[in-house]
């Protein structure tokens, strides 16, 4: 499985100057750099997708921050599965904390926008984590727990390989503390648990386990240093190409 390295670019990225000089700033860094069979995706906000999908080669996939389940209709503000998939989407983010903390987002509401997206073919990176209260009281496992194997009812074995997990701890979001490696492979070796207790060994090795909080070009060695970790999820550091790129370099020569 190649490595998948996500850049969610949040609410950023105001004018179309800002975007102009990211997207030159982001093909200066990418132009002839050796990534492997690293995929690089990136996560604007809606207003920029279709410019995105049609700046960048086709070298860097273009994913959403976020959906709605239905998929047409009287939805006010809301932008749906089909909508994002036929202006160039391959990604989805569902779940992110910053969602669930802000919109309330809840279990079930992000398990139909999984379901949602899979069927509009796109590929939900699904983010699940625990709070610093929860950590503190011994509850990441059981958090996460509950939090994937509701998000996943519904999907159906083959479906499973377009499934994206990110395991982003609330409290590691935004700030500048991480989690060690181990608490990292803990994590991963939990998720990876759940999916072959529902799907079976075959289909939940195709799932792709990612890490996201704080990571940086100096950080990204030690919190992937396990070859068995599957990509980054990248929030601020995306915002800089010189950085994200670099990120980028570093986990496509990991191993
Ligand atoms: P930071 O990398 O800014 O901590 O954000 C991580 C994140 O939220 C990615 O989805």
């Amino acid at each position: 499985m190649g490595k998948l390295v996500v850049g969610n670019l949040k609410m950023n990225l105001l004018s179309s100057d800002e975007r102009e000089k990211y997207f030159e700033l982001f093909k200066k860094e990418i132009s002839g750099k050796r990534l492997g069979d690293c995929e690089i995706v990136l996560c604007p906000p809606f207003i920029h997708l279709e410019v995105f999908k049609k700046t960048l080669s086709k070298r860097t996939k273009i994913g959403a921050q976020n959906m709605f389940w239905e998929g047409s209709g009287s939805y006010t503000g809301e932008i749906s599965g089909a909508m994002l998939k036929n202006f160039g989407c391959d990604y989805v983010i569902i779940g992110h904390s910053e969602r669930r903390k802000y919109f309330c987002e809840n279990n079930e509401e992000v398990n139909l926008k999984v379901q949602s997206a899979v069927k509009a073919d796109l590929k939900p990176i699904i983010c699940i984590g625990e709070t610093r209260i929860e950590k503190e009281t011994q509850q990441m496992l059981s958090v996460i727990t509950k939090q994937l194997k509701k998000a996943l009812e519904g999907v159906t074995r083959p479906k499973l390989e377009n499934i994206v997990v990110a395991y982003e701890p609330v409290w590691a979001v935004g700030t500048d503390i991480t989690p060690t490696a181990h608490e990292i492979m803990e994590a991963k070796v939990l998720i990876r648990k759940i999916l072959v207790e529902g799907f079976g060994k075959k289909y939940a090795e195709k799932v792709p386990i990612l890490y996201g909080g704080s990571v940086n070009s100096r950080t990204v060695k030690n919190l992937c240093n396990d070859p068995e970790m599957d990509g980054i999820l990248v929030g601020r550091e995306s915002l800089v190409p010189h950085e994200f790129i670099k990120i980028a370099e570093i986990i496509s020569n990991s191993n």
